[in-house]
């Protein structure tokens, strides 16, 4: 049986504020550049949304007649423009301030990355999550499924944390599963975790480890092992060159090298070059590096004004200068290799 391949891009990190947001939003505008159909999921179900900043487009979504989305219905093919989204917004924060109790079932418009976790957490089996699929108002060819950080919805998230162990992995699972069954084009999905390596990070590491390790998947979970799409994960984890974030960042990856071999640390926003990280690292935290190998799989991304640029922005075509910059970039995410 021929396998068709799609990649899963993994940013954490140990620390909040470090350019997880920023890189996974490059990695999937890098990706839509060369030709390829990337997914951004925004999982930062803490309270920001990439759909704060980016000039975002909702899709148009079937209701049901209580004014809540389908989440069985198949895409409208429409989308609205950012100030109706912007209004949609505003007017999912009311219902669920209105009847907040209900959330998981009736989701109000716009649909985010909640909605189709809640309906794989309650059905086993993925929402139509193709017809939930955003994009920028400059159209960069990016899907995003923004998470909600309206402050009931964030709350409500807080159910995640109370409920059992890996209750979000598997949903996060299925819904990945929709995503490939239902967009046949699709090539990459890009994951923008959380801050922090607990809770819901650590288990989307431990479905990277499945992956990685090609073991069978849970029961419960889509039966990726036997099925016909090949999951090829490319996990990172961002720090800062911060001594405090360093250190625990790259302990961290020493320490889950057996079972996430791939998990590479990148450290963001750095001003010296490669060598004078490697040292400064080396220095540091010497013999656990040695003794797991890590110093000379440390890279680096540059402090770029540019890339923040690039982050807001639709378009993915910036001047020469920055260019050359996104090549090494598009190298240290690893885009360039053959999954
Ligand atoms: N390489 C870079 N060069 C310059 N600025 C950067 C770079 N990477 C990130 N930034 C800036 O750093 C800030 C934080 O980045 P970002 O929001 O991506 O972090 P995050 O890890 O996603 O944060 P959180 O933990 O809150 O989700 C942003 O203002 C972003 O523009
Ligand atoms: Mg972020």
């Amino acid at each position: 049986m021929s396998r068709r391949t799609i990649r899963l891009h993994t940013f954490c990190s140990v620390k909040g504020g470090v350019g997880k947001s920023t890189l996974a939003t490059v990695c999937a505008k890098l990706l839509a550049a060369r030709g390829r159909v990337p997914v951004l999921v925004d999982c930062d179900l803490t309270g920001t949304s990439l759909a704060d900043g980016l000039r975002l487009r909702s899709p148009a979504v079937t209701l049901l007649d209580d004014g809540s989305i389908n989440l069985e219905a198949p895409p409208t093919g429409e989308m609205l423009t950012v100030e109706q989204t912007r209004a949609l917004r505003a007017q999912r924060r009311d219902a669920l301030r209105r009847d907040g109790q209900t959330w998981r079932d009736r989701p109000h418009p716009p649909p985010y990355f909640n909605d189709p976790l809640n309906y794989a957490f309650l059905t086993r089996r993925p929402a139509r999550v193709d017809a939930l699929l955003w994009r920028h108002e400059r159209d960069d060819r990016v899907l995003y499924l923004p998470s909600s950080s309206t402050h009931d919805d964030v709350i409500q998230s807080v159910e995640w944390f109370f409920g059992q162990p890996f209750d979000w992995a598997r949903s996060l699972a299925w819904t990945l599963d929709g995503l490939a069954q239902q967009v046949p084009a699709l090539s990459d999905v890009v994951v923008d975790l959380p801050p922090g390596i607990w809770g819901l990070p650590h288990e989307a590491l431990v479905l990277v480890s499945t992956l990685l390790r090609e073991e069978p998947m849970p029961d419960d979970y889509p039966p990726w092992h036997a099925g016909p799409i090949r999951w090829v994960p490319n996990p990172f984890l961002v720090t800062s060159r911060d001594p405090n974030d360093i250190l625990p960042a790259l302990e961290y990856v020493a320490r889950q090298r057996a079972r996430v071999s791939t998990l590479k640390p990148v450290v963001n926003r750095d001003t010296e070059g490669l060598n004078a990280l490697r040292s400064m690292a080396r220095a540091r935290v010497g013999p656990l590096l040695e003794a797991a190998g890590l110093h000379e799989t440390i890279e680096r991304v540059a402090e770029m004004s540019g890339l923040a640029r690039l982050f807001w922005d639709g378009n993915v075509t910036v001047d020469e200068t920055v260019d050359e910059a996104l090549r090494e970039v598009r190298k240290t995410l690893r885009l360039e290799e053959e999954p």
